[in-house]
């Protein structure tokens, strides 16, 4: 059981707002804005933007609110971010992941996961202020590089973004 108090303010941020790059937020469309994951996205959209990347399902609320309690306690490994259009709804998304390794003296690795960009919004250089927005944190937080899988199809642009193909994915389904 967690001695933590748990979350009930749905705008207090996941993580600190300072790690948000503030060259991506002056970069992005007037009226956007950047920021981390609240409590409150779920009625913002949050979940309608995923569905562009893949299935979601049928989360609740509640569901949604355990999930967010969850990530607060580990809110030095899960960076969440969202964009949001003038009207302050949810357009684009996107998480890194940080891995704590023994290898590389104790190096921290940055797992890019779950880039999403509302279907309206896409061509519009969101995904690419996402994925420059989760860099930043990457770097701030200390991480030695971030890495990432995708398909062929979004290899040109994650190129744009400044990755290359580096390995091999591999994957086994439970
Ligand atoms: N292939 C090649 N180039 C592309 C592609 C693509 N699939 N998508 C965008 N680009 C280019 C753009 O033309 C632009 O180039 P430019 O600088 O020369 O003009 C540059 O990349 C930046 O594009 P953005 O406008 O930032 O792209 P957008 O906001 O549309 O976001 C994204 C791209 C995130 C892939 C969006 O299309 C999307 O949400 N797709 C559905 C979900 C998805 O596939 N997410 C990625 C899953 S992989 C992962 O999560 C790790």
């Amino acid at each position: 059981m967690s001695l933590l108090t748990p979350v009930t303010d749905d705008s207090m941020p996941l993580f600190s707002a300072s790690l948000i790059s503030p060259e991506v937020q002056s970069q992005l469309p007037e009226g956007y804005t950047i920021r981390p994951l609240q409590r409150g996205d779920y009625a913002k959209g949050f979940l309608d933007v995923l569905r562009v990347l893949t299935t979601v399902g049928d989360v609740t609320e509640e569901q949604w609110n355990q999930r967010y309690e969850w990530l607060t306690q580990h809110n030095d490994q899960y960076f969440m971010i969202t964009i949001l259009d003038s009207a302050s709804r949810v357009v684009g998304t996107g998480a890194l992941i940080v891995e704590r390794k023994f290898i590389h003296n104790l190096g921290l690795v940055g797992h890019i996961e779950d880039i999403a960009v509302a279907k309206d919004q896409q061509g519009k250089k969101l995904g690419l202020r996402i994925i420059q927005a989760l860099d930043f944190v990457a770097e701030k937080v200390g991480c030695y590089k971030s890495i990432l899988d995708c398909s062929e199809a979004n290899e040109g642009f994650y190129v744009k973004c400044g990755f290359r193909r580096a390995g091999l994915e591999m994957a086994h389904y439970y």
